[in-house]
């Protein structure tokens, strides 16, 4: 396998305590930051893997309150599972906890590496990043965030989008891990976050790394990193009918095995939909997945019957019970909710 030269080397070495004296002092309060539960810290990864740091923390502490241990999570129903993810995404993460909770509560935590990437839903990346945090082993935690800061400060042309750049960064990390291994895992992540941003230019006077950082040095951070082309996302065109009767909504449960698997929705269509009543009002509307987009027309229709393919249920229902992911938010207001 490829290693980075001797002088990038000792490069990646001298910026460790730099950034573990930035991360003392800079570091935000974040609810899962202190703890020392594996299950917690396993919540909290799951949670953050694809989603922002500002969403995640609106839900862990509720989350955490209704399944305070793996054990409780492991014998809550699905749907509850799902009703307390609702609006965070990516659902079968919420359905791989639980299955995770499911082994933990009946084997203990696993605490080496392979009982950690064995858990459904936890990859490399969060592996890496529970070891390091909960128990405090030097194993590296490789996103696209942790390959941007280290690409800079190195300006490696290496290809982030290759599985190789990964394995070269993560052996190179695992080499220079200090003792502070929960620390210094939590402060790439945290430099990545908050100076060497994702989407605009990177805020290089806050960096701890701002005088040894070579893209910076030479004025290309903008260079890095390199990246290969992104394919264009499919558009879908779909039909969303609110279909409302005394006061009841209509939901019908989504197949399982797609996109959103086995969540709720109103009735959707890929064409003109059937005529199930008088049209009172229209909206259009997108969501944006990873690879897909939906343009959406939503239709609130009074409906003629209560049509028996779907479930009827009234607003508080559909708070309390049925969880349907935030693509439909645009018309949640038609059933009074924000
Ligand atoms: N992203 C992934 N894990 C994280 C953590 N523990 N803290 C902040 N951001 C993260």
């Amino acid at each position: 396998m490829e290693k980075l030269s001797d002088e990038l080397f000792d490069l990646l070495k001298s910026a460790v305590p730099l950034l573990l004296e930035w991360y003392g002092v800079s570091k935000r309060a974040l609810p899962w930051r202190g703890a020392e539960d594996p299950y917690r810290i396993l919540v909290s990864e799951i949670m953050l893997q694809q989603t922002r740091v500002e969403m995640v923390k609106g839900y862990y502490p509720a989350f955490l309150e209704k399944f305070p241990t793996a054990a409780a999570l492991a014998a809550a129903s699905e749907e509850d599972v799902l009703k307390a993810w609702e609006g965070l995404g990516y659902y079968s993460r919420a359905r791989n906890l639980k299955k995770a909770a499911e082994i933990i509560a009946k084997s203990g935590f696993p605490r080496d590496f392979k009982g950690i990437r064995a858990l459904p839903g936890v990859g490399d990346y969060t592996a890496g990043a529970i070891l390091s945090i909960a128990f405090r082993k030097p194993c590296p935690a490789v996103d696209g965030n942790v390959l941007r800061i280290l690409t800079r400060l190195l300006k490696s042309e290496e290809n982030i989008d290759e599985p190789k750049t990964r394995k070269l960064f993560a052996e190179a990390l695992r080499a220079v891990y200090p003792e502070e291994a929960g620390d210094f895992c939590q402060a790439l992540m945290e430099l990545g976050a908050i100076v060497c941003v994702p989407n605009g230019e990177p805020l290089c006077p806050r960096c701890p790394w701002e005088k040894i950082c070579r893209a910076h040095l030479d004025g290309q951070e903008a260079s890095f990193p390199v990246r290969s082309e992104k394919k264009e996302r499919k558009i879908e065109k779909l039909f969303v009918l609110v279909l409302e009767r005394e006061g009841k909504y209509a939901l019908e449960k989504r197949a399982e095995g797609g996109l959103l698997a086995g969540l709720w929705q109103f009735p959707c269509f890929g064409e003109e939909p059937p005529d199930f009543g008088k049209v009172a009002c229209t909206k259009r509307a997108k969501h944006v997945f990873t690879h897909i987009e939906w343009q959406m027309t939503g239709r609130l229709v009074r409906a003629r019957e209560f049509f028996p393919q779907f479930v009827w249920a009234d607003r508080e229902e559909i708070r309390e019970k049925y969880a349907v992911p935030s693509a439909f938010k645009a018309f949640f207001e038609w059933i009074g909710q924000d």
